[in-house]
């Protein structure tokens, strides 16, 4: 029987991961965390005893004693728990990219030392992952991600000045939280997983590649240097990647169909534009500057998508705030955590400053 705490129990993932512990027989959970929705019915239901509404989790994970923690909170507040687990050596389940990215250096040190394993839930990671399986580092080119292009593939700048946020939540084929939803509209999202993919798999930013599919079937391509390419492909649903990082390596069943040829699948890819949706350039410059440019690019970022959110900000403004906090911030390394909250609280101030400027 594993022990799974699910963190970010109430969201999109947190769902999805308790109907694949329910589906199997050798999952249980023991530990449940939101940020302020009541969580009583949902550990009642399941004779769950250790049930946080926000805080500091790291008491509960330490009481509740998991095998496998999935952190799927969102944002930079999931931090914590990415680094209780990968200190301890206790599988760590991430769907939490957020904490990778700003803390990637810190992360990867305290997995280094604590020896477990970090099973990533992020559909294209998750496929990498499975993709790199077996395989030697010499022997990989490049690593490939793919992205749907969001709501508003194809549009013009001047198309996207007056998007609403009900524009933006309209996601063409994935359900997910707010806050991912519109980092998918602005390619914020495939940002933070360019430089999420860098610290996973360890290789250089020029050898990962962001191309646009929109049918989100291919979920991540590993090319090989004797020119062959391996991809991962299946219906955009969560529950596969949850399901493969929860019951890893047994791969177990889920209730998700396999792919039908007779439906027709098309396999269809574009690169994305870069000059409409800044935030991916952005990203990727702020992974190569490295030091806590990836930290100020994901705080920046969670501010001007709140502001947006709560409607003020246009959507336009989100990358211009970013981009503004990035050119603002030294991005000086955090040689501990400290040292990276105060950077994540610098670049957040410097971004409630762009939020509240007239936007161009
Ligand atoms: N949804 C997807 O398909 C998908 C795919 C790939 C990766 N991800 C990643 O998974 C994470 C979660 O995404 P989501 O779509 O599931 O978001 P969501 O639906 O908005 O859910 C977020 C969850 O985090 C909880 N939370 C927020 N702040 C917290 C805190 N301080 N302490 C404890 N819990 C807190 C929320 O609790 P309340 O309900 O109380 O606010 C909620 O349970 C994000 O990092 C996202 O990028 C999501």
């Amino acid at each position: 029987m594993r022990r799974v705490a699910i963190l970010g129990a109430t969201g999109s993932i947190g769902r999805q991961a308790l109907d694949i512990v329910d589906a199997n027989d050798d999952l249980e959970v023991c530990a449940l965390a939101s940020g302020s929705s009541e969580l009583e019915e949902l550990a009642s239901e399941r004779g769950v005893e250790h049930a946080q509404v926000g805080g500091d989790l790291t008491p509960l994970l330490d009481l509740s004693e998991p095998d496998i923690v999935l952190n799927a909170i969102v944002g930079f507040a999931g931090l914590p728990a990415t680094l209780w687990a990968l200190e301890r050596g206790i599988t760590l389940a991430l769907a939490n990219k957020e904490s990778l990215v700003a803390a990637g250096d810190l992360a990867l040190q305290a997995r280094e030392r604590g020896g477990g394993l970090l099973l990533p839930v992020d559909s294209e990671h998750s496929a990498v992952f499975q993709c790199l399986e077996g395989r030697t580092e010499e022997s990989v080119d490049s690593i490939v991600l793919t992205a749907s292009g969001g709501p508003f593939r194809g549009r013009t700048r001047e198309q996207l000045a007056d998007v609403t946020r009900a524009d933006a939540l309209a996601h063409p084929t994935w359900r997910m939280g707010p806050k991912i939803t519109v980092d998918s509209a602005t390619l914020a999202n495939k940002g933070l997983e360019l430089i999420e993919a860098h610290f996973l798999f360890g290789l250089p930013y020029e050898r990962i590649e962001v191309v646009v599919h929109p049918t989100s079937v291919v979920h991540a391509i590993v090319r090989f240097r004797d020119g062959a390419s391996l991809a991962h492909l299946g219906y955009p649903d969560m529950h596969v990647p949850i399901s493969y990082a929860l019951t890893y390596p047994e791969r177990a069943a889920t209730p998700v169909d396999g792919l039908d040829f007779a439906d027709g699948l098309t396999l269809q890819f574009e690169p994305p534009d870069v000059e409409t949706f800044p935030m991916l350039a952005l990203a990727r410059r702020a992974g190569e500057s490295a030091g806590t440019h990836p930290c100020a690019y994901n705080a920046a970022n969670e501010v001007a998508v709140a502001a947006f959110l709560a409607g003020r900000l246009p959507f336009l403004g989100i990358a211009a705030a970013v981009e503004d906090v990035l050119a603002a911030v030294d991005g000086a390394p955090a040689h501990d955590l400290d040292e990276l909250v105060e950077a994540d609280t610098e670049a957040r101030r410097l971004a409630e400053e762009a939020v509240g400027a007239p936007v161009p």
